[in-house]
């Protein structure tokens, strides 16, 4: 059963049968689970246990219902698609190909000279959290980057491990420059599948994954899974192409948890409202949402932290660099998208301090067998 509702002027779905596994889907970027109010009912695809009730105009509502959400996630991924593609250019220039944060020293001091590095920290934070093995019989040989950027992961990954990675997005600019920079540095090359480290990238969608049952013994998913409006599907997509004995990186930007009957205040609402507004996100959920998801679909050593405190010095540093004589010249040769995300990056540093944005790693295993 799923709670619709209009918030804002937007058409919410929410599905109030599972408690842990409602789907939030809108025309555009809207406001986090808990400020969902019911206003109709229409069925999901999840069982009820009471009053199954089913009738020819419940089906009609049922099939509208689910053309209008399909509608609304269309049309978030080709604002997604756009921002990326307008953006991408301008990100690699000044920050080089990973478009995530870094991981630092708490309270440390850091020169633009050290994000780069702290780029990859992040990276390899993430392996360690996840007890990623460098053992080479143990290590990771196929790999899929779920929102891939310009490919930086998928690239590093590559070369750490000699695997093969394959990378998906939803912007074609992007795409096309991953490609282009694993050619120019040798890693597309078809004399790399004999040293298994072949990568490839191609656009398509997280929620529909164009990879078969159980292909990766990688999934990694480095700050995507805030862009997609279907958390049960991303998380369910994830699980699906992992391995048996496989592991999921999910590394995220979420809300706090909640205590069971709490929502967010207002004026959280509200800040989240513009941040989603500028960088194309649809609801969020927190990092206890993420493992009760993970938890429903019996994966294994689910863990999980919040390293809000080790990100901290990221967007104070991507602001300095947007105001220095390249950033403001290279924002206003961008399109609109892009100098709206710049304004709205005091906005992440105010969740942060708030304590409404958490920065989320949660990982886990598929069962081996
Ligand atoms: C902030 S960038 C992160 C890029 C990359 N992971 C990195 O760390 O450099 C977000 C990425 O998620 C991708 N993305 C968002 N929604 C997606 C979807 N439904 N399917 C595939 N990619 C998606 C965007 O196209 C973009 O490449």
């Amino acid at each position: 059963m799923a709670d619709v509702a209009i918030t804002g002027g937007r058409l919410t779905l929410a599905c109030s049968t599972c408690e842990y596994s409602r789907r939030h889907l809108s025309s555009g970027p809207h406001l986090p689970f808990a400020s969902i109010k019911p206003a109709a009912r229409i069925g999901c695809n999840r069982r009820r246990t009471t009053n199954p009730v089913s009738t020819s105009s419940g089906t009609r509502g049922r099939r509208r219902m689910a053309m209008i959400a399909a509608a609304a996630t269309e049309t978030l991924q080709k604002g997604i698609a756009e921002l990326y593609d307008e953006s991408s250019g301008i990100w690699e220039d000044i920050w080089g190909d990973h478009m995530h944060h870094g991981f630092y020293e708490p309270g440390s001091d850091v020169s633009i000279s050290d994000h780069r590095s702290a780029q990859i920290r992040m990276i390899e934070e993430s392996l360690r959290f996840a007890s990623l093995s460098d053992d080479s019989v143990q290590k990771p040989k196929n790999i899929v980057d779920v929102g891939c950027g310009i490919g930086g992961s998928s690239r590093y990954l590559a070369r750490k491990y000699g695997a093969k990675c394959q990378g998906i997005t939803l912007s074609p600019v992007q795409a096309k420059r991953a490609q282009e920079l694993a050619a120019a540095q040798g890693l597309a090359d078809k004399a790399c599948e004999l040293f298994q480290f072949q990568v490839s990238f191609q656009v398509a969608d997280a929620l529909n994954q164009p990879f078969s049952d159980g292909q990766f013994d990688l999934v990694w998913s480095m700050e995507s899974g805030e862009h997609m409006p279907d958390k049960e599907k991303f998380v369910g997509e994830l699980a699906r192409v992992v391995a048996p004995g496989g592991t999921i990186i999910i590394v995220t930007w979420c809300h706090r948890d909640l205590s069971p009957g709490e929502s967010l205040r207002q004026e959280e609402k509200d800040l989240l409202k513009k941040i989603c507004d500028a960088y194309y996100l649809p609801a969020w959920c927190s990092t206890a949402d993420y493992v009760k998801l993970l938890q429903s679909l019996s994966l294994e050593d689910i863990k999980s932290a919040d390293w809000s405190e080790y990100v901290a010095p990221f967007w104070p540093a991507v602001i300095r660099s947007a105001l220095t004589w390249k950033g403001i010249t290279s924002l206003l040769r961008s399109g609109w998208k892009t100098i709206r995300g710049a304004f709205a990056m005091p906005l992440m540093i105010e969740g942060y301090k708030t304590g409404l944005i958490k920065f989320a790693i949660i990982t886990c295993r598929k069962p081996a067998s």
